[in-house]
């Protein structure tokens, strides 16, 4: 996985059809996805549950680009070693989740993935300051982590610190929450380059008509390198 900052485009599958994953990573994946984002919940650090480490094992046989694994639970330590074995390519932990995040990034790398911190809107960008030479991703939630299809909470400013921040360091930023074509350019334009969508890239296809996913992911794609250049 070698690291670039061009711009690129993560459904997330919590706005697939929950019966037929596999095919739904395929049809995205064929229609320009470059990375797939996997949302997992655990009713107590978010209000909604999701799937676990044996569902995500089994999306991976499907997925041939990235495996973007969100974690949205507490704790995240004891489950480390699960999504590792079940082949997360990147696996992000909220800094909101414990008190000891340097030592849970240490731990996701030691088990043989990239790491990844996520930060809840009302979390500055100073919180990860001396996590980022441990850190291969920060993803700025803009939206509070939970539900997909919610509205998008602008944290340009907190995008544009943490790029600051990173300087040379080979880091992604990226957003997750209501990132469509009017939203995507304004968090690019600010230093983002991974950009999770779910309602955005799934709405108006399906696995028997996939087209639309592509007109999706393509219409992200192109209003955040054209308007934000
Ligand atoms: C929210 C999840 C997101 C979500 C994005 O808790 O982390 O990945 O699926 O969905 P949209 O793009 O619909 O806001
Ligand atoms: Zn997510």
């Amino acid at each position: 996985m070698p690291f670039d900052r061009t711009v690129k485009i993560a459904p997330s599958i919590l706005s697939a059809d929950f019966a037929d994953f596999g095919r739904e990573i395929r049809a995205v994946e064929d229609q320009g996805a470059d990375w797939i984002h996997v949302d997992v919940m655990d009713g107590h650090f978010v209000p909604n549950l999701t799937f676990g480490p044996p569902a995500v094992k089994a999306f991976r046989k499907h997925v041939k680009t990235v495996m973007d694994v969100h974690l949205m639970i507490a704790p995240v330590d004891p489950y480390i070693e699960a999504y590792a074995e079940a082949g997360a390519d990147i696996l992000t932990a909220h800094v909101e989740a414990g008190a000891h995040t340097h030592r849970t990034l240490q731990a996701i790398r030691a088990a043989g993935m990239k790491a990844g911190v996520a930060l809840n809107p009302g979390t500055p960008a100073q919180a990860v300051e001396h996590l980022l030479d441990l850190t291969d991703l920060v993803c700025v939630m803009t939206v509070n982590p939970g539900f997909g299809g919610q509205k998008f909470i602008d944290m340009t400013s907190k995008v544009r610190t943490l790029r600051q921040m990173i300087g040379d360091r080979p880091v992604h930023i990226e957003i997750d929450g209501g990132v469509d074509p009017t939203t995507a350019p304004l968090v690019v334009e600010a230093g983002a380059d991974v950009l999770v969508a779910g309602s955005a890239v799934f709405r108006g296809g399906s696995v028997e008509n996939p087209a639309p996913y592509g007109e999706n992911i393509r219409g992200i794609r192109t209003a955040a390198t054209t308007l934000a250049a």
